[in-house]
């Protein structure tokens, strides 16, 4: 990375802000997965090694820019010292009189963390007043959180006009294995995207076309695919207005003879429930009241076979309904197929993670992104504000 990362400064007995993203699923104040937590202790850890003193700064959830107690860091400061085994302090708000005086108080190798960033709406604002004051609270800053380096927030871009600021561990980490899966892949390389809808995923669709091998398609969006070659769709999800860009990404996909596979058979469902009447039918066969709610068992295994030879594997988003166990089928294989190829593996997006995680098949991906949106808009080729704004080498 040509920006300025944590080995590059010199961060001895320093004040460092260390912009995290914490914002982790919680289900009544309870962290239902840290992983987010872990995987910043790397950078923590290195910095405590250096004696210095960490002002840790997040967003959780979207609070709107007042002070929402669901949305409280508190659980997470708790669960960061349990992981660190050592304090962990918590200010009641990021900024103000007592943020401040907190911040000055610290001691090297002593560890505090903000409240809510998003309790203020200055943050999403990215307001130069607002970024200057966090700014204030320390010598330099660090950015370890990926996962919103896509929005041109105050603690993600404002500040780093204020005090110089570096990339984290994790962030360098992300960067590398998703830069070097799509800029420089080991081929075959083979993407799989799904999710319920195209239009979210058009940009990343367009820009992985010009760099796999081949493109598998699940998920909801596969239906307005299958709608775009004429095939009867019945009730499942179609985006009407996204008919001629599927044909389009059809037609490009083949001129660049790329591989691109779309379902061939489908378990239906005559509604969108776990108890809904379900089975499988060829993808041209979707009856008129029934909606297709995840890929079939002829698909799944076109899909791993797919994925045998791959050397480079970036996968984003469920083959199906995968909340509903009867519709997880397709993604599981899917899982289970990324897991057995021995591919370098890139894997992000929630229910992707979740699939791997149930059949604890995570350790065997190469890396798991922290990023939802963040490695969506990296996979389509998009600068992302927070890692442009780093001080360069
Ligand atoms: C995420 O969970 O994708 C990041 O933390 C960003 O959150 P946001 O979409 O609310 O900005």
């Amino acid at each position: 990375m040509e920006k300025k990362s944590l080995k590059d400064i010199v961060v001895m007995g320093k004040k460092v802000f260390v912009r995290v993203d914490y914002n982790v699923p919680m289900k009544d104040g309870v962290i239902t997965n840290d992983n987010r937590i872990r995987a910043t202790l790397p950078t923590l850890e290195y910095l405590l090694a250096q004696n210095a003193a960490l002002v840790l700064a997040s967003h959780l959830g979207r609070p709107k820019g007042a002070p929402v107690p669901e949305f409280t860091l508190a659980p997470v400061a708790k669960r960061l010292s349990e992981l660190l085994g050592k304090e962990v302090l918590f200010a009641p708000d990021c900024v103000g009189e007592e943020a401040a005086a907190m911040a000055k108080a610290l001691k090297p190798g002593q560890i505090l963390l903000l409240e809510n960033l998003r309790y203020h709406k200055e943050e999403e604002k990215n307001d130069p007043e607002f970024s200057r004051q966090l700014a204030s609270l320390a010598e330099v800053a660090v950015n370890d959180a990926f996962g919103v380096s896509h929005r041109a927030h105050a603690s993600v871009e404002g500040i780093t006009k204020y005090i110089p600021t570096v990339a984290g561990f994790l962030l360098e980490k992300e960067i590398l294995f998703l830069g070097q899966a799509v800029n420089n892949p080991v081929r075959p390389f083979v993407a799989i995207i799904g999710g319920a809808k195209v239009s979210d995923k058009i940009g990343v669709i367009e820009n992985l076309l010009t760099k796999v091998d081949r493109l598998i398609i699940g998920g909801g969006m596969a239906n307005t695919f299958l709608a775009a070659k004429g095939f009867a769709t019945g009730k499942s999800l179609v985006e009407e207005d996204k008919l001629d860009l599927a044909r389009e990404l059809m037609v490009k996909a083949k001129n660049a003879g790329k591989e691109l596979l779309l379902p061939v058979d489908v378990t239906i469902a005559d509604r969108f429930a776990v108890d809904a009447a379900n089975k499988v039918v060829a993808a041209d066969a979707i009856e008129g009241d029934w909606m297709a709610l995840d890929i079939g068992p002829v698909t799944s295994k076109a899909y791993a076979e797919a994925l045998k030879d791959a050397k480079t594997v970036v996968w984003n988003g469920p083959m199906g309904v995968f909340e509903m166990d009867v519709f997880a089928k397709g993604t599981e294989a899917v899982a289970k197929a990324v897991a057995a190829s021995g591919a370098k593996s890139i894997v992000g997006g929630g229910d992707s993670i979740a699939a791997l995680e149930k059949l604890g098949l995570a350790r065997e991906i190469t890396h798991i992104s922290t990023g939802g949106g963040a490695s969506l808009e990296f996979l389509e080729g998009k600068v992302l504000p927070g890692v442009a704004a780093l001080a360069d080498k």
